[in-house]
């Protein structure tokens, strides 16, 4: 018989199928044993009646454990107490594999299963998530190329910073020093004058020194880039793409939204067009509604992104942050000097800031004047600066943080499980 995928079979409702996967769980009497059969797609419960096997083979299902691998050839039966509706009549199997005693039971701590992450990996909420994960790559790449836009790839070894000197990771290059990327940006603002809308999805390395549940050494940016574009299409942008995000989750992912608990009647609201506020309107709520008074010039922190999301129920986008505090690329706005003509997305429910953009700075001498008070060293950014002498023109990108989002939709406490194999400072193994 050819193998079908478990939810093949609960979508046949009857008949005869043969299945394969590992052990969820198990447990017997003299007369039945119960496995429960997990694969990528879901799970079922086979029922095996000892009368129908010889004592041998009895012998080998009584032994089977929780993750050993095995294929079951039966007859489907509809049954409302079985966990998934249906139950396999099963009267053949094979083990591949008895496993050795799992290591993962009820109840461990989640640094235990962070250490024991290439088994974990295999739990029915990781799987669920990482489906999730995998509709938010896509959708970021179907909005972009309905919209036109042209995938580029970026390099992931740079000779300078993008985000700043202090979360540089440097690596030994041959007999050089070399950082991995912070953010493609520099490399999408030159390939904008071959290809004016592009976008990419790629790895990114900070060396965050702080310890919280938002940030990642290594996490996956998903960023675009457009000539001849402001601001106003920025966001127009942003929304579209992240309302995209959230609808096609909501419609491809039920399954799993529901396997993590997700309210998913919350999802299904956030559709553009999102709320939008300049930094010091925010600032002017925090200091009415929250009695919190941060003077201009100050960066929002987490607790501030969260204080001003608990008025806001789709995200919220927060414009013209203060110049001075901003990566030296972005723009100043000539009708608000004193900011810059910039972005971030701040995700309801206390998820935090998931996209981050501007306008880029297109004057050659107010950057070096940024890059400099920002301690870089000029001589560096000498092939950037090029972009600014030969065919300078308006331009504007953003990036989308995936984890961020991945925890968001799937309201994760933590962004170490947004990620297959996460790295923060403190976890790199396995
Ligand atoms: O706001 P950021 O730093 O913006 C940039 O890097 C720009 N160069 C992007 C661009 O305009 N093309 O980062 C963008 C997003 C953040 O909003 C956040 O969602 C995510 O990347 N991010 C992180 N996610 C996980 N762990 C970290 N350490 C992150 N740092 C940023
Ligand atoms: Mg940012």
């Amino acid at each position: 018989m050819t193998f079908v995928s478990i939810q093949e079979a609960l979508a046949k409702g009857k008949g005869r199928v043969a299945l394969r996967g590992w052990v969820y769980r198990e447990r017997g009497s003299n007369e039945f044993k119960f496995i429960v059969l997990r694969d990528s797609s879901n799970i079922i419960q086979c029922v095996f009646k000892q009368e129908k096997f010889s004592s041998k083979a009895w012998d080998e299902l009584d032994k089977v454990t929780v993750e050993s691998s095995m294929t079951v050839e039966g007859t489907l039966k509809e049954d409302k107490r079985a966990p998934t509706g249906y139950e396999l009549q099963a009267d053949k199997f094979t083990v591949l594999q008895r496993a050795e005693p799992f290591p993962i039971t009820k109840d461990q701590s989640p640094e235990f299963l962070l250490d024991v992450r290439h088994l974990s990996i295999r739990s029915r909420r990781l799987t669920a998530v990482m489906k999730i994960r995998h509709t938010v790559m896509k959708a970021f790449r179907d909005y972009f190329m309905q919209e036109k836009f042209i995938e580029m790839e970026p390099p992931i070894f740079t000779p300078n910073a993008c985000e700043g000197g202090s979360t540089l990771f440097e690596v030994k290059y041959y007999k050089e020093k070399m950082y991995l990327t912070q953010s493609w940006q520099l490399y999408a603002e030159a390939a904008i004058f071959a290809l004016e809308r592009i976008f990419c999805i790629s790895p990114c390395f900070r060396a965050e020194k702080s310890k919280t549940s938002r940030h990642l050494s290594e996490f996956w940016m998903a960023e675009m880039e457009a000539a001849w574009i402001g601001l106003p299409e920025l966001l127009k942008y942003a929304e579209g793409c992240v309302s995209h995000i959230v609808q096609m989750a909501v419609k491809e992912n039920t399954a799993e939204l529901e396997i993590l608990g997700r309210d998913i009647a919350t999802l299904k609201k956030v559709k553009a067009p999102f709320p939008r506020k300049t930094y010091a309107e925010v600032l002017k709520i925090l200091k009415e509604k929250e009695q919190v008074d941060i003077p201009f010039g100050k960066d929002l922190r987490t607790i501030e992104e969260d204080l001003i999301m608990k008025h806001f129920d789709k995200p919220l986008m927060v414009t013209n942050y203060p110049k001075a505090i901003m990566a030296f690329y972005k723009k100043r706005d000539p009708k608000h000097p004193e900011t810059a003509l910039c972005f971030d997305v701040l995700a309801p429910e206390g998820y935090g800031e998931i996209i981050g953009g501007s306008e880029r700075d297109t004057d050659l001498e107010e950057l070096k004047k940024a890059l400099q008070q920002e301690g870089e060293k000029l001589e560096n950014y000498n092939w950037y600066f090029d972009l600014r002498r030969y065919g300078n023109v308006p331009h504007a990108g953003f990036g989308l943080g995936v984890e961020r989002v991945v925890s968001w939709l799937c309201g994760l406490d933590n962004i170490k499980d947004a990620i297959p194999f996460p790295r923060t400072m403190y976890r790199f193994s396995p």
